[in-house]
């Protein structure tokens, strides 16, 4: 059941798809929430799960999360805001369990026994507010109703379940054609390669660098030819330009987002200065979004929109700024420690400024918003803006869309990566603990930067990195410039890296099949083992194994000089241990804890009692791999409901699920 709390005249998010009547007398809300806060008693024994992509573990206890999108590359343990903001979270303890959504773009900060290890505090920074109460009787009721409550998550193409390649810093045809002979001369399998800013003129969005590019068209028909998508980046901010179509019209529209003058709020990007269109202007989102045509047209089917928190490198202020921090200090003979530290912050200042977002205005809906009461709605908006339009430009075919800023109601449009990570070891576990959590809040295709997008990645940590990926919808290696080289024919046992993408492409038909069930029943793909073993304690300990959908249970490596790890076997399992793609050890193990040895090449997955999975044939492109024949990997007489469609209607239905008896 979903109760709806409202407080004041919320600006609307759009958010939910449900019509819910307000309630005036909720007895949670009057026994928990006054001034804007919220407060809940918790003990050893509450557990928090949720809070989409946010940082950390999978229980969110123990630490402080704000809402907040922030282009922030660097997820340390500190962090409290990344890239989202999802603020949709169960809480369950001995004596309850229930979801709480709070519907605001404002900043709210959830201090989950951070301040007062007793306490839960919530802090929502408006006066106007939604927030639903959601109870059921087990944590996957709860996610089911609130999905219920925001609407079918986007549907992505098949062959974006394929592996991906991409770098920041493939500049030409010929960097692409390398990569594509890299993995076929490997026989690595691959269907995208993305492109990253440098495939535009000047980093302007919707051109094409046709010095680097001659005959885009043709080249992406080549690709095609091969199989192979070209994904490219599209970026939020617009550069100024005289004769630019893109900053003429917007400027001829007013759908630029203005400044206290009435004037285009200019920063700056990666193109230098910007506008930023106004996606909260259902015109400006109209035009932004038919804009993706330009490059549908040329034949490319796959989209990834970045730097929409927005990211702000800096402004005019900013810069004025710092100039004045560091005149005052120019010509002092002895700088002391803080005036350098005051210089240093004025450098840092200029980043992502809240003075900057508050200097800024939208156009919604007639009514002129401050930036900084919907900064969260901004990322969400862009995706909206391109997902609504790709709708229009292609009814029948679905288009590959995701993005990194996001906001609960985006997952409609498109999936999300989450972000600039590292090539650290703690960035797979961090990987593996967001996913339950962005698919609770509706994100179900997702998947992070293999390998580690900022650092230099190693072959074995590329290696246990993979293992993990294999199973994320979104599964693409993605380094930042100047990094090693990270591609996987860059690395000595090619063989080995190829075997761990091949189980990929084998175990496709399952995966598929789950995410579109997950999506059909408003389930989870990936889910904590506490959700599935509700009444098993030690299944609350497990932050680093998950269970995919209702079949397996994945426990990957992710320490560094691992020759295995330690396993909770919460029933009877059937281990299939992977030596390469073609050849698996199987064993059966009983409830309990186990060290399962496994060299760095080698991975696990363990089946739950009378459950069987699809396993096809080794493909080197999705279009290969055999959706309709294949065996099963299984434990005992089992059944097993696979979804399988062509991979490009829109439609989504039970009529494409064939129960299997095996
Ligand atoms: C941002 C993105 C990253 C991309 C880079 C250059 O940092 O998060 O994925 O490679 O910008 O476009």
């Amino acid at each position: 059941m979903i109760l709806k709390y409202r407080k004041g005249n919320p600006i609307p998010t759009e958010s939910t798809v449900l019509n819910i009547n307000i309630s005036e007398n909720i007895e949670f809300f009057n026994k928990h929430l006054s001034n804007n806060n919220m407060l809940i008693n918790i003990d050893e024994n509450t557990y928090v799960y949720g809070l989409g992509g946010s940082n950390r573990g999978i229980n969110k206890v123990g630490y402080k999360y704000t809402s907040y999108c922030s282009d922030d590359p660097v997820h340390t343990e500190d962090k409290v805001s990344l890239y989202a903001a999802h603020n949709f979270f169960v809480l369950k303890n001995e004596k309850e369990v229930y979801g709480i959504f709070i519907d605001s773009p404002a900043k709210i900060t959830y201090d989950i026994g951070f301040t007062d290890i007793n306490e839960f505090r919530i802090s929502i920074e408006t006066d106007s507010y939604d927030i639903y109460y959601i109870s059921g009787n087990s944590i996957i009721e709860i996610v089911r109703e609130y999905r219920k409550l925001v609407g079918k998550s986007y549907l992505a193409p098949k062959w974006a379940f394929g592996y991906g390649q991409s770098r920041w810093g493939y500049m030409n045809e010929s960097d692409i054609e390398n990569v594509l002979k890299g993995h076929n001369e490997n026989g690595i399998p691959l269907d995208m390669i993305y492109l990253d800013i440098d495939y535009m003129k000047d980093f302007k969005d919707f051109t094409i660098n046709e010095e680097r590019f001659p005959n885009f068209s043709q080249f992406v028909s080549k690709m095609k030819k091969e199989e192979i998508h070209l994904i490219p980046i599209i970026d939020a901010g617009v550069k100024i330009e005289k004769d630019y179509d893109v900053y003429e019209q917007g400027i001829e529209n007013n759908y630029f987002c203005f400044d206290k003058e009435n004037k285009p709020f200019v920063a700056a990007v990666w193109p230098g200065q910007v506008h930023f269109p106004d996606f909260l202007n259902k015109d400006a989102r109209a035009w932004f979004g038919n804009k993706y045509k330009f490059l549908m047209d040329k034949g490319i089917d796959g989209f990834w929109n970045d730097m929409n928190e927005p990211a702000i490198f800096y402004t005019r202020a900013g810069i004025d700024n710092m100039f004045k921090t560091v005149d005052k200090y120019r010509n002092k003979e002895n700088i002391g420690v803080y005036e350098l530290w005051e210089m240093k912050d004025s450098f840092m200042a200029m980043n992502n400024s809240d003075k900057d977002y508050s200097s800024f205005y939208h156009n919604y809906n007639g009514q002129i918003l401050n930036h900084k009461d919907v900064h969260n709605l901004y990322g969400y908006n862009m995706t909206r803006a391109a997902g609504e339009q790709i709708n229009l430009i292609s009814p029948d075919k679905r288009v590959l869309l995701f993005s990194r800023s996001s906001f609960i109601g985006m997952h409609r449009y498109g999936g999300i990566w989450t972000g600039d990570n590292f090539s650290w070891w703690s960035h797979i576990l961090l990987s593996l603990q967001m996913m339950p959590g962005l698919n609770m809040s509706g994100f179900m295709y997702i998947g992070s930067d293999i390998g580690g997008f900022s650092g230099n990645t190693s072959e074995d940590l590329m290696m246990r990195w993979l293992q993990f990926a294999i199973f994320t919808p979104l599964m693409r290696n993605h380094s930042a410039i100047g990094t090693k080289d990270q591609e996987l024919y860059r690395f000595k046992n090619i063989d080995k890296l190829r075997n761990i993408v091949e189980v990929r492409y084998r175990l496709l038909p399952y995966l598929y099949s789950e995410y579109m069930k997950s999506i059909l029943n408003d389930d989870m793909y990936f889910k904590p083992l506490s959700f599935v073993y509700p009444e098993d304690e030690m299944a609350y300990n497990i932050e680093d194994q998950l269970i995919i959908g209702d079949e397996i249970m994945i426990a990957p490596v992710y320490k560094a000089n691992s020759k295995g790890r330690f396993v909770y076997i919460p029933e009877t399992m059937k281990a299939i241990k992977f030596t390469s793609s073609a050849t698996y050890e199987e064993k059966i193990y009983e409830k309990g804890n186990y060290f399962i040895d496994l060299n760095l090449h080698e991975f696990v997955i363990f089946i739950r009692q009378n459950r069987a999975i699809p396993f096809s044939n080794i493909a080197k492109r999705v279009e290969n791999v055999d959706f309709n024949n294949f065996e099963f990997l299984s434990f005992g007489k089992s059944t097993y409901e696979y979804y399988n469609d062509n991979g490009l209607d829109k439609e989504i239905s039970e009529k494409n699920i064939v129960k299997y008896e095996i």
